[in-house]
């Protein structure tokens, strides 16, 4: 089946304050160097923001992730859960067109979907409220059959109880999920043969139904107005982690405090070799610039302070350099580096450990200018060299 980006697409995409907080948040679950693991959650928020995965939202998480397009698409093309064309405002309506659910009357289902909605799946109904479509088994054959629409499943489901939910939703109702036969789980249709003493302290719905009933709203998209932020570990407006408590060390032994206190003990300064080479003397100088790195870092939780580089207000005369050439840095990216006042691989070549936590702040998450070696980059191409990435980037 081929899966392609919708023909009309919109202008741009954004995460809202809240959802961008969140996506901050869940980029730190994963270690330095390793965020673009973050890839599916975020195209998933994109999603739940904007009902469907557009193209701008697809480049969008690709700039947080500091992924190529390409890369990103890959994953929304491969999922069948991304949504690569508009969906109804209210609800897109997933019937379950598997073995269970067929035989229980999917094909029936199907029909109110044709006949209410649209004749084709993924088509938008006349009015933009709903769409619908197959979909494999949902894991609810007991109640089958069944429709996932937004995050919950409705069970137990036939042509007119179905095409009545339908009504309710575009009249503005939120019908509650789960069996619709009056079925509390997937017990029996003729009732509990077991267990059944506990049946007077369970809750009114199943656990699933309660919880839907108690948000009251599922289907609701998530646009970040309601949504908790679940990422505890984040400080708040920022995206530092939290450092676990520091346990206690374990009381010293005599033999390690005498071995520490000979490690302590001063020791004469070694006499340079009076022949050192010119590579052995680069590498003494190296260490000794190595040292403002090591101490910038907070001992506490080892991270960089934060500096602002020296940025410009416009590119010099002859022109900002491509900074796409820099590999990692894609349209979007470059943009936004031009909006922050770098225009040149010399100025990105000049940055100090400080300056670019800085940056990386600046631009939503740690770690790619490392990473992706932006300023060894930036240092042949502002000396008038090609890196192998360079050689082969073509705008
Ligand atoms: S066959 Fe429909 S949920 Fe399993």
């Amino acid at each position: 089946m081929l899966r392609r980006l919708h023909h009309e697409q919109p202008e741009s995409f954004e995460f809202t304050p809240a959802n961008l907080e969140w996506a901050k948040g869940q980029i730190t679950k994963y270690p330095e160097g390793r965020e673009q693991s973050a890839v599916i959650p975020l195209l998933w928020r994109a999603q739940e923001q904007e009902g469907w995965l557009t193209k701008p939202a697809i480049e969008y998480v690709g700039d947080m992730l500091g992924m190529p397009y390409i890369r990103v698409l890959e994953v929304a093309t491969f999922y069948f859960m991304f949504q690569l064309q508009p969906v109804g405002s209210v609800a897109h309506i997933q019937v379950c067109g598997t073995l269970s659910c067929m035989i229980c009357g999917a094909e029936d289902l199907i029909a109110v979907c044709k006949e209410k909605i649209a004749p084709n799946p993924h088509e938008v109904s006349a009015d933009g409220k709903f769409s619908w479509e197959e979909v494999e088994c949902l894991g609810a054959c007991a109640n089958a059959p069944m429709a996932q629409i937004g995050k919950d499943y409705y069970e137990d489901l036939t042509a007119e109880n179905f095409a009545k939910l339908i009504d309710d939703m575009a009249a503005g109702q939120v019908p509650l999920p789960g069996p619709q036969n009056g079925r509390y789980a997937a017990e029996p249709l003729s009732g509990l043969t077991s267990l059944t003493e506990h049946e007077s302290g369970r809750t009114q719905y199943n656990a699933s139904v309660q919880r839907a009933a108690d948000i009251g709203d599922t289907l609701k998209r998530i646009d970040g107005t309601e949504v908790p932020i679940l990422t505890p570990w984040v400080v708040k407006g920022g995206s530092k982690k939290k450092q676990p408590p520091k346990a206690k060390a374990p009381a010293k032994s005599a033999v390690q405090q005498a071995a520490e206190a000979k490690k302590a003990e001063p020791k004469p300064a070694a006499k340079a070799p009076a022949d050192k080479t010119g590579v052995q003397k680069q590498q003494a100088t190296a260490k000794t610039k190595a040292k403002p790195v090591a101490s910038a870092k907070d001992a506490d939780t080892g991270e960089v302070a934060l500096k602002k580089p020296r940025t410009m207000k416009a590119p010099r005369k002859a022109g900002a350099d491509d900074l796409k050439k820099l590999k990692g840095v894609g349209p979007k990216l470059e943009k936004m580096l031009n909006d922050l006042g770098f225009y040149h691989y010399d100025q990105i070549a000049k940055w100090t450990p400080e300056e670019v936590a800085w940056v990386d702040d600046n631009l939503s998450f740690k770690g790619r200018i490392e990473r992706d070696g932006w300023i060894e980059q930036a240092k042949i191409l502002a000396e008038g060299g090609e890196t192998e990435f360079s050689k082969r980037a073509k705008y």
